[in-house]
């Protein structure tokens, strides 16, 4: 039995910094944590794997191949080329140069990518450049598909008409109120939606949690699987959201965040209580409102 192509494709992809240790909770994975990681996304059906630094394409590189599986693996690659190790800055994206698609294969062990994501910069003619190097490579079959960071309307205006491109990505959870206009822009232009950063690099699931607990809500421990579960599939269950891009250092996160997705978009319910819990963490709530909360759930 192939176990791969029996799961169904999920709609979680592997975040890159899943194998940094900068921008996240825990301390970096092992390379064998790191294979063992990417072999469970496999049988569980999350097959997307997004690289975005230079070390992260490094370690899934290495990590397919070990485990001989590139086969079955959708991979996305960014134009970021600084090599850093712990502690260090994780550097900002360069335009694509000719040979660089070169180094990006190499780096992931791979003949191509799946998608290869373009991040604009300032510079129009060197934007310009780089997405005609890009759509060259897709032409060679270097890169099956194209994909385009959308940080704002800005970037989905200038790039409406004619475009190479057919995936959006940038991030969706509970901090960004500007995200359900973007993806509604991008849908318009037929692009496949991908959020990142569900949990802001879990940085914002951490201090909505400190908040509650803070405010006699709950026990840390108890609230971080339910409040993830929320914000998780807040972000998933958006009208113009197709897939998520989580970053998952502990293999235990795979199973816990996949039994997320199987329970569908948040009832009404939840909806309050996530805006509920998230408001403890942007504000000290008054005496009525922490009895209320504690009334209501
Ligand atoms: N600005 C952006 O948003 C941006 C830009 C380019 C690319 N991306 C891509 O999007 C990916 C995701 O965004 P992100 O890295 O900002 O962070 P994220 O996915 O929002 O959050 C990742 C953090 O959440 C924790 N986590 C995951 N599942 C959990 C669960 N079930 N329960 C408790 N904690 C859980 C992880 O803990 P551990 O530390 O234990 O793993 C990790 O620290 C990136 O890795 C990258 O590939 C994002």
């Amino acid at each position: 039995m192939n176990r791969t192509t029996d799961t169904p494709q999920s709609p979680l992809i592997l975040g890159g910094h899943s194998f940094i240790s900068q921008l996240g909770n825990d301390p970096p994975a092992s390379a064998e944590e790191q294979r063992a990681i990417v072999e469970s996304c496999l049988d569980g059906g999350i097959r997307g794997f997004d690289t975005t630094y230079q070390p992260e394409r490094v370690a899934l590189g290495k990590a397919l191949d070990a485990l001989g599986r590139r086969g079955e693996a959708t991979i996305l690659a960014w134009n970021f080329f600084t090599d850093f190790v712990p502690g260090d800055p994780v550097g900002e994206a360069e335009y694509y140069r000719p040979g660089d698609i070169d180094i990006i294969l190499e780096q992931l062990r791979t003949s191509y990518v799946d998608c290869l994501v373009v991040v604009s910069l300032d510079d129009p003619d060197e934007n310009r450049r780089q997405v005609e190097l890009a759509i060259e490579w897709r032409r060679k079959g270097y890169a099956r598909s194209l994909g385009l960071w959308v940080p704002d309307l800005a970037v989905v205006e200038h790039y409406r008409n004619d475009n190479p491109f057919r995936f959006a990505i940038r991030p969706f959870n509970v901090t960004t109120d500007d995200a359900a206009a973007v993806f509604a822009a991008c849908k318009a232009c037929g692009w496949e939606t991908l959020a990142t950063s569900p949990f802001f690099r879990g940085w914002e699931l951490e201090k909505i949690i400190a908040a509650a607990a803070a405010n006699g809500y709950d026990e840390a421990e108890t609230l971080r699987p339910t409040l993830a579960d929320l914000m998780l599939r807040f972000s998933l269950f958006q009208s113009n959201v197709d897939r998520v891009i989580v970053a998952m250092r502990k293999v235990e996160w795979i199973a816990r965040n996949l039994e997320s997705v199987a329970r569908g978009p948040l009832t009404a319910r939840e909806r309050r209580r996530l805006r509920r819990l998230r408001r403890l963490a942007t504000k000290k709530p008054r005496w009525w409102q922490l009895l209320r909360l504690l009334g209501t759930t």
